[in-house]
Order: structure tokens, then sequence, then C-alpha cells
């Protein structure tokens, strides 16, 4: 009998904890369904599109304590589904934990709601959830950003809703993403990341009391989400710069603002025919580097989800490069980071190339041509 029991206890106890957030602040975590109805939506099946959920990362003082107070990271279903496609071992994805807390109290508005660092913005990659960049935006919220991460119901292989709600299927991890269908939910997302700030955030941030930023933002954004993020900031004068992680771009504006441009090893011109006429567009400042030994599932939490568990070359995971999760997570914090000090008049820009930061290569830039 005691044999029997053992491992299964050794199994309920198992936990893989994320790297902690390396901010000031610990992070508190929320998510609220705004009832939002959008038009020309591609991906609405089971008449399902009439809702946007925000994942809210944000500053707290209260103290997690992993097992007790601490947020899990996939839902189970999520866990699942993608855990078997790309052949984790049984409940390795489920066993990923975060310093998240939930609904912990936000920073008290009469000590630190004078100057609130703007609410960032982000968009995921085509087809994952927001809740698969922890690793990032936790680390945005440590450092003292709200972060917004938005999702839209269908697009995804499976939207768990908060609070015990039933949880949406979408378009399947295998699909096949053509430009038809990436360029529609493209627009999708600029429309609804303008109507989150124009029309959705704001009173949701009156009535919750918390003292997040309602006025200004940055965007930012991974694959699609990267074009997103240029969208938006092109169009929306509170938007006051924003950063792409690896996306290809599908229309060219001049934003007109700051603007940051990271890319995988392999995102060449050959590749990708957008990020050269992009910033040959460009009237402000921005740069485009390039991480040497990263691909483009390094800009997302994945890489996390084999090297915490010692599963490099074990799974199916799709597109990451020979870099280690815990080292692309240090230059992307610190590049991001650097960027909106930068925009926010709070430091120079960071030279590049670096002796700390070897791995990141400067590609072109506005700074360059003058
Ligand atoms: C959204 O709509 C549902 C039902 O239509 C309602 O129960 C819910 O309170 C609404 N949520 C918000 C945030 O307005
Ligand atoms: C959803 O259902 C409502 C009521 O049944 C209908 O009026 C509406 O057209 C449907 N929307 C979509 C996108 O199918
Ligand atoms: C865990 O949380 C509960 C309720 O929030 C609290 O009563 C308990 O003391 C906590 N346990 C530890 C070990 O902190
Ligand atoms: C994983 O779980 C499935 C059932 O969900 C089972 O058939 C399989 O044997 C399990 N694999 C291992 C390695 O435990
Ligand atoms: C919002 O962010 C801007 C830009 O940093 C800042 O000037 C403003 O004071 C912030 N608003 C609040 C209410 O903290
Ligand atoms: C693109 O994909 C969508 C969704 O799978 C499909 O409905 C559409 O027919 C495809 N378009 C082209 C041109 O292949
Ligand atoms: C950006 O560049 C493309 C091609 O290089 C051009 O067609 C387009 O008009 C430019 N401007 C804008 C605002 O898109
Ligand atoms: C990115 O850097 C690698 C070398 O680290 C190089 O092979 C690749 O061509 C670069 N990409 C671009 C767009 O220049
Ligand atoms: C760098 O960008 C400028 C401005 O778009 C462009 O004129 C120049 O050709 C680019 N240089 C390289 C090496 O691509
Ligand atoms: C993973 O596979 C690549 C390519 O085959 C190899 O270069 C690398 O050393 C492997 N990494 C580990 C940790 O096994």
């Amino acid at each position: 009998m005691l044999v029997l029991l053992v491992p299964l206890l050794i199994q309920a106890i198992r936990a893989v904890p994320f790297p902690p957030p390396t901010g000031p602040y610990q992070v508190g975590i929320t998510q609220h369904v705004f009832n939002h109805t959008t038009p020309h939506d591609p991906v609405a099946p089971q008449n399902a599109s009439s809702i946007l959920l925000a994942t809210i990362y944000y500053p707290t003082l209260s103290i997690p304590i992993p097992g007790n107070n601490t947020a899990q990271y996939l839902d189970p279903t999520t866990a699942k589904l993608w855990g078997d496609i790309l052949q984790y071992p049984n409940n390795s994805l489920q066993s990923l934990t975060t310093w998240n807390q939930y609904d912990a109290p936000p920073l008290d508005k009469a000590t630190y709601g004078t100057s609130q660092k703007p609410t960032v913005i982000f968009s995921p990659g085509g087809g994952e959830n927001a809740i698969m960049y922890n690793q990032l935006n936790s680390e945005l919220a440590s450092q003292g950003y709200t972060v917004l991460a938005l999702d839209h119901p269908g697009e995804i292989p499976y939207l768990q809703l908060p609070d015990g709600a039933e949880g949406v299927y979408g378009l399947d991890i295998t699909a096949v993403w053509n430009q038809s269908l990436m360029t529609a939910v493209y627009n999708m997302r600029v429309s609804d990341t303008l109507a989150v700030i124009r029309e959705l955030y704001p009173p949701f941030v009156a009535s919750s009391g918390a003292p997040f930023n309602t006025t200004h933002y940055l965007t930012i954004g991974h694959s699609i989400g990267g074009a997103v993020a240029a969208g938006t900031l092109a169009v929306e004068s509170s938007i006051l710069g924003g950063v792409n992680l690896d996306g290809l771009f599908f229309d060219l504006p001049d934003v007109k603002k700051p603007f940051l441009l990271m890319a995988g090893e392999e995102h060449t011109p050959e590749l990708d025919a957008t990020w050269s006429p992009f910033s040959a567009n460009q009237s402000g400042w921005w740069e485009w580097v390039n991480v040497t030994g990263s691909s483009h599932q390094d800009y997302s939490d994945l890489g996390n989800w084999v090297d915490l568990q010692g599963l490099r070359n074990k799974t199916l995971t799709p597109r990451l490069g020979p870099i280690w999760a815990t080292r692309m997570d240090s230059i992307v914090r610190t590049f991001v980071l650097g960027f909106f000090d930068f925009v926010l008049g709070e430091a120079e820009w960071l030279d590049v190339p670096s002796s700390k930061f070897p791995e990141v290569v400067y590609i072109n830039g506005s700074l360059k041509a003058s």
C-alpha cells in the first residue's frame, strides 16, 4: 500500500516554477471579459465572437507563497491539448507554475498613483494564447507596468474563460494559416485593440478603482501581434511606442513614433519581405536587431516549456533555436524595458553591439541614416 502511494504523492506535488521576475514589485494577475462585438470576425465559430478576454498582469506588494496563493500557468484543457499534440510527457505542461497571485491588491493609489507607468497592450502570436508569454509580461509587471494581454475567442485552440465559465474552442493547433486568414486576424486584432483603449479599458479601470494608467499606452506583440503593435501605434495618439517581436507586417505605416524590431536569426529580408519597406517608411526613431541563436518561438514561453523540464529536442515544440530560454528571456526583457525607458525619456537607448549581449546584432536603424 505504502509503495503504491509514494509515487502518487510525488506526482501530485511536482511543480516546476518559472524563474521569478526580477523587478522591485511582485505580480498580480486577473482576467476580465469585455463585452465587445468585433465586426468582420473571421474566426467566429459557435457565434462566440461577442467577447474579448484580457489577462491583466500588474504590480503588487503582496508576497507570493508557492503552492498557496500563486496562480496556475496553463488551464488543464490548454495544457493537455498542447502537451498531447507536441508530445510532452503526460502532465508535464500541467506542472509549470507561475509567481502570479490571482486578484492580489494592486498598488495603493494614494502612495503610488501619482505616476503610474503606461499600460502595455500585449498581442500574442497567431493561434497562441496570451498566457503563453508569462515570462515577459510578469517581468514587465514586476517593473511597474500594467500589462493587458488580449485574446480573441475562436482564434486559438482553446480559450479558458475566468470564474468557471465554459471555455471556447477555436482553430486547431495544426490549422494552416494562409495569407487571407492572417490578414483578417490582423485587422480584427487592430480593431479589438483600439476598442480596448478607446471604449473598454478606461471604464473598467474606473469601476475597479485600480490605479492603472488609462491615458498612455505602449504596444508590443509577437508574430502577428508585433504587426498589431505597429498598426495600432500608427493610428492611436495615446500609444507612445511599440515593439514587434519577430512578426511579419500586413501594412507598412509610418508609425511616426519610436519602434523596436527584434528578429529571430533566420528572419532575413529574403524570408520576410516586409521589414525593409516598413523600416524605409519610418520618419521616427526605429531600430532593427537580431538575436543570434534564436528562432520564432523563442519570443514566447515555449522555450521555457522545454528547458525548465530538461526536454530539449524531446518534444515536437516548433521553431526554437539553440539559445537557452533563460538567456533569451534575459535579452528580450533587457531590450524591451530599455526601449520603454528610452520612450519615456528615462534612459538613453542601449548601445548595440554590447559586450553584455553579444548575441544581439544591429541590423539597421534610424540613427544609422543620420
Ligand atoms: C457582458 O454581458 C453579459 C451578458 O450579456 C453580462 O452578464 C455581463 O455582466 C457583461 N459584462 C460586462 C463586463 O459588461
Ligand atoms: C449570433 O446569434 C444572434 C442571435 O441568435 C444572431 O442575431 C447573430 O447574427 C449571430 N452572430 C453571428 C456572428 O453568427
Ligand atoms: C495558505 O493560505 C491560507 C489562506 O489564504 C493561509 O491560511 C495559510 O496560512 C497559508 N499557508 C501558508 C503555508 O502560508
Ligand atoms: C499518457 O496518458 C495516456 C492516456 O491519457 C496513456 O495512454 C499513456 O500511456 C500515458 N503515457 C505515459 C508515458 O504515462
Ligand atoms: C500615465 O503615463 C504617462 C506617461 O508616462 C504619465 O505622464 C501619466 O502621469 C500617467 N498617468 C497616471 C494617472 O499615472
Ligand atoms: C484560407 O483559410 C481559410 C480558413 O481556413 C479558408 O476558409 C479560406 O478558404 C482559405 N483561403 C485560401 C485563399 O486558401
Ligand atoms: C510604405 O511603403 C510601401 C512600399 O515600400 C508603399 O507602397 C507605401 O505607400 C508606404 N507608405 C505607407 C504609409 O504605407
Ligand atoms: C541575423 O544574424 C545572423 C547571424 O547572427 C545572420 O546570419 C542573419 O542573416 C541575420 N539576419 C538578418 C536579417 O540580417
Ligand atoms: C537601412 O535603412 C535605411 C532607411 O530605410 C535604408 O536606406 C538603408 O538602405 C538600410 N541599410 C541597409 C544595409 O539595409
Ligand atoms: C538539440 O538538437 C540540435 C540539432 O540536432 C543539437 O545541435 C543540440 O545539441 C541538441 N541539444 C540538446 C540539449 O540535446
